[in-house]
Formats: structure tokens, sequence, C-alpha cells
């Protein structure tokens, strides 16, 4: 079997609430990590804990908003010192405000960028910062989106913040390098998440599915997958990169059909 070198880490699982968040907790429950599950919804936090115990991992709860520096420097000292220091970064949270840009008032434009980026910095230097520390190595994933590569109507601040996570991995994945620490992205296309499957209800999920090269939408398992390779040893000598998880949906050209 290979060995993913994450059995008795630390996993820290910001949105681990969502559908690929969820994913990405019992992924890492899997792998053998302990996980320290953030979330700004109560609920959904305590229900990744019983997710991540089912599978017989130590986990905790940790609720705040990611926006603010205060709650995630609390949750990551909490998590961090609950489980020894912390290994593993998955940052999941995002939320798309959709919008023509040129309609946009400031205020959408702005909570965009809070909860898509901003919120990504405040996590990867508190994190970042413990990780150098401790002076063990480490791996920070952050979930971007194709949307932060390729354009789409009513896509304005979602995409300029996505691809602002995809910039700002590379910083991070240069300045962290010499502490031993990687920082990659993963970016899915679409994803048949509960929110999703409500938006695409009826007809729309099938013609969507049949645009995608491979057929259907990712699984959020699959986006977990691509998680668990970046943050486990498989990835070893993987920095700075995004990963595109979608099917091939980003690589063919507009006018191709499937094979
Ligand atoms: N679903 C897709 O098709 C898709 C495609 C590409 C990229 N993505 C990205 O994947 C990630 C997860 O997507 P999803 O559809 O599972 O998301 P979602 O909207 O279902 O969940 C986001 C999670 O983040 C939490 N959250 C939101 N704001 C927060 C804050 N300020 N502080 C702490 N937690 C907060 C929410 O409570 C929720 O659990 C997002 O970054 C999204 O942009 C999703």
């Amino acid at each position: 079997m290979l060995d993913l070198g994450l059995t008795g880490k630390t996993a820290f699982v910001a949105g681990c609430g969502s559908g690929i968040g969820q994913a990405c907790v019992r992924a890492m429950a899997e792998a053998g990590t302990r996980v320290a599950c953030f979330d700004i919804d109560r609920e959904a936090t305590g229900a990744a804990v019983l997710a991540a115990e089912a599978l017989g991992a130590v986990a905790i709860p940790l609720v705040g908003d990611a926006r603010q520096r205060a709650d995630v420097q609390r949750a990551v000292d909490e998590a961090a010192d609950a489980f020894d220091g912390i290994d593993v970064l998955v940052d999941v949270i995002g939320l798309a405000l959709w919008g023509r840009t040129v309609d946009m008032d400031e205020k959408t434009w702005d909570d965009s960028f809070d909860v898509v980026l901003r919120h990504f910095f405040h996590l990867s230097s508190v994190v970042g910062r413990r990780m150098v520390a401790q002076d063990r190595g480490g791996s920070i994933v952050a979930i971007a989106s194709v949307s932060g590569m390729r354009s789409a109507p009513l896509h304005g601040p979602y995409g300029a913040a996505k691809a602002g996570i995809i910039s700002l991995v590379g910083t991070l994945a240069m300045e962290l390098a010499g502490s031993r620490i990687r920082v990659n992205s993963v970016s899915p296309g679409a994803v048949l998440t509960p929110r999703v499957a409500e938006m695409l209800r009826g007809p729309r999920l099938a013609q969507s599915a049949e645009s995608i090269p491979l057929g259907r939408l990712a699984d959020p398992d699959d986006i977990a997958k691509a998680v668990t390779f970046l943050s486990s040893d498989l990835g070893a000598y993987v920095t700075g990169q995004n990963l595109v998880v979608d099917g091939g949906a980003s690589k063919q050209f507009p006018l191709s059909t499937r094979a």
C-alpha cells in the first residue's frame, strides 16, 4: 500500500461544512490525520466532527468567521494546542456572488473578495507562521476554481478573487519553500455538491455533464483525492502549482464534441 505519510499528523480543514469540505474531512480522516474542523456554521462543524470520528479519527470543532483575523488566530491556536501543531491546511472556504460587473455595487465586490481571497490571506499567514515556528515542514492546499483561469459572464469578482488565490499560492510557495512548507491549489470545474445539484435541477444537469469531456460533473470526493495527493508525501516534490480537476472541461476547444 502507498504510504501517504499523513498518519498521526494534524489537518486543519477550513470550510468543513461544504460538500467539498466534508469530502476533505473524510479524506484526511481516512489518511490517518487528526482533524480540526473549522467553519462559520456551527451545526455543519459538528457534523464534520462526527463524520471524522465515524472513520476512527480524532476531531475537534472550531467555529469562526475566516474573514476575521482574530477568529482565525483563535481557531488555529486552539487546534495547534489540542493536536501539538498543524501539518496540513486545507482551505475550502469560498462563496460565489454572481453579477454583471458593470452593474455591481462596491459592497458586493468587496464582500466577494473578503470571502474568497482575503480570508485565505488570514489563514495562510496564521497557519504558515505556525508551521515555520514548528520547523517540521507542512502542506497548504487552497481550493481555487477554473473561474480563476478562464472567463465567463457574471464571474467578475469571484473569478478575479480566485485568480488571486492562484497567484498568492505561488508567492507563498516561494516564500515558504525554505521551511519545507509546500503550497498548492486545486481548481475544480463544476462539482456536484448539494448547492450545485439544486442549481442544475432537471435537464440542465445532463446538459452540463454532456459538455464535459469525461461526461460527468465532479463528485466532491474527486476534489478531495486531489487535495490528499497534494497534502501527502505523494506530492512531496510539488509546490506552487494549481492542479485543475475539471474532467477536461477547461482544456477543450469550445466547438469540439466528445469523441
Ligand atoms: N461547487 C462547485 O462546483 C465549485 C467549483 C469550483 C470551485 N469551488 C470552490 O470550492 C469551495 C467549496 O465549494 P462548495 O460548493 O462545497 O461550497 P459551499 O458554498 O457549499 O460551502 C462553503 C463553506 O464555507 C463556509 N464558509 C463560508 N464563509 C465562511 C467564513 N467567512 N468563515 C468560515 N467558513 C465560511 C460555509 O459555511 C460552507 O460550509 C469554494 O471555495 C468554491 O468556490 C466549488
